[in-house]
């Protein structure tokens, strides 16, 4: 088995339309310390149907490949992690495959399961470098989304979209994943679905945070299993969960990201035999503001700014991370929780690579946001009522792909 794998690089694409949430707030007649204290939120990107989860998927690709001079022949897998599917039969990574005129002799398939369907991707691809199958090949592991929940609903300030691409490999200069210990859960649960046919999600919105903290508990205690029988952590006098030096959770929301991390620290609390005596003092305890300002807050500068991003919402949080401290973090032992509704959770971890913060300049992540249009909400809501298969005539930006038509069934794009 291979030693170090993992990702070498990644790139992010982005609706070059944003709203401001405190605008939406108003507009709604809700109190704005609702969405941005009560939900962590500062922005929420828009799309329109120009911008659908192949043409991001394709964009996000292709800016990695550019920015990272990536050796295209050298790729033998392409995955692409979504739940925007466009096509029941035709994958989205045989558009980006095409888009991007990758060669022929790769393995492209689509990932489906909610949120969860990237780090899916992630670890077929990890865990076929690590087994020696790859042969020295590279992958690329893309994943793209939007979250709709529609206008007017519980859902609509959680909103998002976009893709991040992951070139996957035996040079981990971002994050080299430390191979088998990875731990899952998972629950046959109704918590957020999307029949086909629908664009807008359904969602059972309270109880699907109860599953996301119940599906990532057992997640991490059975990494926590194994990462403690390889003596990475320990029982100390600090928790286990404090011996990594920060945690990247999945963010449908940012204010999830602090339930997550309370939640991490009562499993730890819980189970340590010692510490607080009463469940009150060790949810007291589990809540612990140093411990969120140490470990999370930092990760969460770019999903503050583009909202849910279902698929790329962890990786959204790890560009913020490595963009935010990639430098500081070189060599040091950093956990992830991805959750997928439906439900998967799955945690992991990983060593920051001693190039990150040089991999980080280059993906250019300040001028990818800078780039974007704030909108009112007049207009958001014009884009969200345009009809999916009726893009408007924009001409994509140079290195950005665009639907440019819908024809029998048939997509057509620009652009690049
Ligand atoms: P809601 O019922 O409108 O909001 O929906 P709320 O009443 O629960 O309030 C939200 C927070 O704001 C609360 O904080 C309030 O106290 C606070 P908390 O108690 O939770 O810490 N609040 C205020 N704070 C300051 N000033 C105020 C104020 N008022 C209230 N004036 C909900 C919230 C998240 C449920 C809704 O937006 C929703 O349904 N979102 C979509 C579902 C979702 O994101 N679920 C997350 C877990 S499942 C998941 O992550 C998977 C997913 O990504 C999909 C996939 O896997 O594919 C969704």
């Amino acid at each position: 088995m291979k030693k170090r794998v993992g990702i070498e690089a990644l790139a992010v694409a982005v609706p070059r339309r944003y709203v401001d949430i405190e605008d939406l707030a108003r507009a709604r007649g809700v109190d704005p310390a609702k969405f941005t204290a009560g939900l962590g939120a500062k922005e929420m990107a828009v799309n329109d149907p120009g911008e659908d989860s192949v043409s991001l998927a394709a964009t996000a690709a292709a800016r990695l490949i550019q920015q990272q001079g990536v050796d295209t022949s050298k790729l033998g897998m392409l995955v692409v992690g979504t739940e925007t599917g466009v096509d029941h039969s035709k994958p989205i990574a045989s558009h980006v495959h095409g888009l991007l005129k990758l060669p022929r002799g790769m393995r492209t398939f689509d990932s489906q399961h909610a949120c969860y369907g990237g780090t899916a991707g992630l670890m077929a691809a990890v865990e076929w470098i690590a087994s020696g199958a790859a042969a020295g090949r590279s992958a690329l592991v893309v994943c793209t989304d939007i979250a709709r929940y529609g206008l007017k609903t519980a859902g609509e300030p959680t909103q998002g979209g976009g893709a991040v691409a992951l070139l996957v490999s035996e040079t981990p200069d971002l994050l080299a994943v430390d191979v088998g210990l990875n731990g899952v859960s998972t629950a046959d649960v109704y918590d957020f679905w999307r029949p086909v046919g629908r664009r807008e999600a359904l969602v059972d919105g309270h109880y699907s945070i109860t599953c996301y903290l119940d599906a990532m508990a057992g997640a991490y205690r059975g990494w926590r299993e194994r990462a403690m029988e390889q003596g990475l952590v320990r029982w100390d006098s600090k928790l286990p969960s404090e011996q990594l030096s920060r945690i990247l959770y999945h963010v449908p929301f940012c204010k999830m990201a602090r339930k997550a991390h309370a939640q991490v620290r009562l499993c730890d609390l819980e189970d340590s035999g010692s510490g607080p005596a009463t469940p009150e003092a060790r949810d007291e305890a589990a809540k612990s503001q140093a411990s969120y300002d140490a470990q999370v807050a930092k990760s969460l500068g770019l999903n503050a700014r583009v909202g849910n991003v279902y698929t790329a919402s962890l990786y959204l949080a790890l560009a913020g991370q490595l963009h935010a401290e990639g430098a500081a973090l070189a060599g040091q032992r950093i956990g992830l929780l991805s959750y997928g509704s439906g439900s998967c959770a799955e945690f992991y971890s990983g060593v920051v690579g001693e190039k990150a913060a040089e991999r980080m300049a280059r993906a250019d992540l300040d001028t990818v946001l800078a780039k974007r249009e704030r909108v009112s909400i007049e207009e958001y809501e014009r884009l969200m009522n345009l009809p999916y298969d009726a893009p408007e005539a924009i001409a994509p930006e140079p290195g950005t792909f665009r639907l440019a038509e819908i024809h029998e069934f048939r997509r057509k794009y620009a652009g690049a």
